[in-house]
């Protein structure tokens, strides 16, 4: 791969430290956890891209068509000489339709804990819009940012975290991204999201149960990569996804599953699992409308425009800072 076309690229990347410590300190908690920021290395990257492509699950291809539909009009809003700064890139597939509705999006930023992934699929898109400014950033979004100078860097930023990644966070976690993005997209600065509402639970657990079972190989890479990265010793099939809606929280929760009981050792601890015992590895908050208004109110935005599908599956917000 041939990164020369990017403008600037920022490596910010966690160390795999990180990952060893946090394994520990996840599995000594009541009830066991681990941090799905790491569901995202090499493999699980494309493992998730598989899921935005499952049939059960929804959320991408609705925002997608959002998107499409209605970019004409968020770019106006947006205004001239625009540099936007995506939270969570991926594939950076979503920021096409941005991009070909017009022409005042100047300067492109990906931000993205995967770091190949991000550079490839900058590279990607560097070398098809030949006009744009394009940068990256390895990085954690979760943490608070300070983005770097970048190319263009005058221009007015607006911010796009799509694909309900907001609702991975919890509401608390919700409002210091969204003040945090203020702060690093600096005066002026708008942020559009994309946010996953509430529905019926049957489709809800649908979207994280695929009869594949593509979901279940993206949280068991969690394991997966305990196993290949930290050398762990325990039997991968031990495990088993789980996915619930928590109607009291408004969450999917994702869990996995110890199937027999067994005890795992690494470094000076020894974890024990009992049969049918869990593993938190993330929740996907879901909003109604009026959650979305007080989230926004909470972090000193409001929503300046709504876009949401005819069957009310999913959410855009068009926020901008209050005066
Ligand atoms: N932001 C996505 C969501 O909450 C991420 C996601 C989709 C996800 N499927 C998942 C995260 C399965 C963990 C496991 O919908």
């Amino acid at each position: 791969m041939d990164y020369s076309k990017l403008a600037a690229f920022h490596d910010l990347e966690p160390e795999l430290e990180n990952f060893s410590d946090t394994l520990v300190t996840g599995l000594m908690k009541s009830p066991k956890s681990l941090p799905c920021k790491f569901f995202y290395d090499k493999r699980g990257s494309e493992i998730f891209d598989k899921i935005c492509n499952l049939k059960e699950y929804y959320v991408t291809r609705t925002e997608l068509s959002l998107l499409e539909k209605y970019s004409t009009e968020m770019l106006g809003l947006f205004g001239n000489d625009i540099h936007l700064v995506e939270f969570g890139s991926g594939s950076s597939k979503k920021i096409r339709k941005l991009l070909d509705s017009g022409k005042s999006i100047k300067a492109y930023t990906a931000i993205d804990i995967s770091k190949e992934h991000l550079l490839d699929s900058c590279s990607t898109l560097a070398d098809e819009y030949v006009d744009l400014s394009v940068s990256a950033i390895c990085a954690d979004y979760t943490r608070k940012l300070c983005l770097p100078t970048l190319p263009l860097n005058s221009y007015k930023k607006i911010g796009f975290f799509p694909g309900s990644s907001i609702g991975n966070f919890s509401q608390e976690e919700a409002v210091s991204f969204l003040k945090n993005a203020a702060s690093a997209l600096g005066s002026g600065s708008g942020l559009l999201v994309g946010i996953d509402l509430k529905k019926d639970t049957k489709l809800l657990e649908a979207a994280y149960n695929d009869k594949a079972g593509v979901t279940a190989d993206f949280n068991l890479n969690l394991l997966f990569r305990a196993k290949k990265e930290l050398g762990i010793s325990f039997d991968l099939n031990s495990f088993q996804h789980q996915a619930v809606y928590n109607s009291n929280l408004g969450r999917i929760e994702m869990w996995l599953i110890s199937k027999t009981n067994q005890s795992i050792e690494f470094r000076e601890n020894k974890f024990v699992f009992t049969k049918g015992e869990r593993i938190h590895t993330e929740s996907s908050y879901k909003y109604s409308i009026d959650d979305i208004k007080e989230l926004a109110s909470s972090a000193d935005y409001h929503i300046s425009k709504s876009w949401i599908d005819a069957n009310r599956l999913f959410s855009i917000h068009f926020l901008s800072l209050k005066n």
